[in-house]
């Protein structure tokens, strides 16, 4: 009999959600269905990476439970991998509910915006706060949505618009990499609005971000990612092209934010750039799907948005999944839309997007981590991932959905260490 050491086992798991990657990643079509659900699971954890999963009678069968340092009994609970939060925002200073009210009274995001508001107040308080400052806030948020069960977020600059405070920004999000249990993907997002100082002149603001902000910042190693807000009356197709060819000329990879409020044609640019992932895609139309799809981008659905927005229309996710294109979720979490929540996350795309549960923890999980290029490590329950693990109590996935609005989660654990035991 071969023996195995661990650091921890949980067993008894009533369901286990591996998301075994052999059955695509990222998942498309009818493969997000496929949860690869083990009943009565076990997974066993050495020195932060998964060393077993399969039943529990299997795994007593090779490790004499006695010899474990801590074991979590799972019955009757859900385990699912931590989830990865494909699109946020976490690093700004200040906060704009003031601006719900105005929602309410029926201004639009692009008015709120163009009378000076929106990303452009945040950008005045992101540029006076310190960079102990902005880590301390990230810090806050990281904690939250660890609580929820999320375990790696890809995150931007975006509320600096100048040379000094993306460079900020981006120390922030290496700092807090370093800090915070949660791992931090980083993008550059200095194409996120026009500073005031560049009203009426965005190629020159363009022109500051291709031949200042994208080559310090690749040298400085501060990004793996660049993304542009490309919107009617933001940038244009042909600004965001520039700035992302140039990007990745410098190494960084591209994706985009695209047809949030009209139709630009993201779609198609998406496709054409070879962007990883491309986020929103309210407005996109069936051409630029279907580019996608054929392009393998990956759809990166962010709900709280137009949920925060009250807008009537959401993605069109079961059209991408009959069109072969991979979705990954993300919270958006920004000013405008705050959550920490990647349960709510799951909630409102299934209530509002029509996804099933196990679509939605797929997105959730293996295909968000996809979208960040990191499916070797991290997004399915596999031997030699990291340990990034949700233990919930509720007995299925069914519950992420289903008891909604509250924190169904009961441990968290992440890279092999308990950070959240609310048991
Ligand atoms: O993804 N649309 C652009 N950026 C963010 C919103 C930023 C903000 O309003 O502060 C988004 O929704
Ligand atoms: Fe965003």
């Amino acid at each position: 009999m071969n023996e195995m050491k661990s650091d921890l086992v949980i067993i008894h798991i009533n369901e286990l959600v591996t998301l075994d990657s052999k059955f695509g990643a990222p998942r498309i079509g009818k493969q997000m269905s496929n949860l690869a659900i083990i009943n009565n699971g076990a997974v066993a954890v050495k020195e932060g990476l998964i060393t077993f999963v399969g039943t529990t009678n299997e795994l007593e069968s090779i490790i004499p439970l006695t010899k474990i340092d801590k074991i979590i009994d799972a019955s009757n609970k859900l385990v699912t991998p931590g989830f990865v939060d494909a699109h946020t925002h976490i690093i700004f200073d200040g906060s704009r509910e003031d601006e719900l009210s105005m929602k309410l009274a029926g201004k639009s995001y692009l008015e709120i915006l163009q009378s000076g508001g929106g990303i452009l107040k945040t950008m005045r308080e992101t540029r006076k706060a310190t960079l102990e400052r902005l880590v301390k806030n990230g810090k806050k948020i990281l904690d939250r949505m660890m609580k929820f069960g999320t375990t790696t977020i890809e995150t931007k600059s975006g509320y600096g618009l100048s040379l000094e405070s993306e460079l900020k920004s981006l120390r922030a999000v290496k700092i807090l990499n370093e800090q915070h249990p949660i791992d931090l993907v980083s993008t550059f997002l200095g194409a996120h609005a026009v500073p005031p100082e560049y009203k009426g002149k965005t190629d020159e603001y363009v022109d500051l971000i291709t031949s200042e902000m994208i080559p310090i910042i690749a040298t400085e190693n501060l990004a793996e990612f660049c993304d542009v807000f490309c919107e009617k009356d933001i940038f244009s197709i042909e600004q965001t092209k520039k700035i992302l060819d140039i990007a990745k000329n410098f190494g960084l990879k591209p994706q985009i934010h695209i047809d949030e409020l009209e139709d630009t044609n993201g779609a198609l640019l998406a496709s054409e750039l070879k962007a990883i992932q491309a986020g929103h895609l309210l407005k996109s139309n069936d051409k630029g799907l279907k580019a996608m799809a054929d392009a393998g981008v990956i759809a990166t659905l962010l709900p709280a948005t137009p949920f925060c927005l009250m807008l009537k229309e959401y993605a069109p996710a079961r059209k991408m999944i009959d069109l072969g294109i991979p979705i990954a979720l993300g919270t958006d979490l920004n000013p405008n839309c705050w959550t920490e929540s990647m349960q709510v996350i799951i909630g409102l795309s299934c209530y509002n997007m029509k996804l099933s549960p196990a679509e939605a923890l797929t997105a959730a999980t293996i295909n968000s981590a996809c979208a960040l290029q990191k499916q070797d490590q991290i997004g399915t329950i596999e031997v030699g991932k990291k340990a990034d693990l949700i233990i919930f109590d509720v007995p299925n996935h069914h519950f992420l959905p289903y008891q909604f609005g509250v924190n169904l989660v009961s441990e968290v654990i992440k890279n092999g260490q308990v950070v959240v035991d609310i048991s």
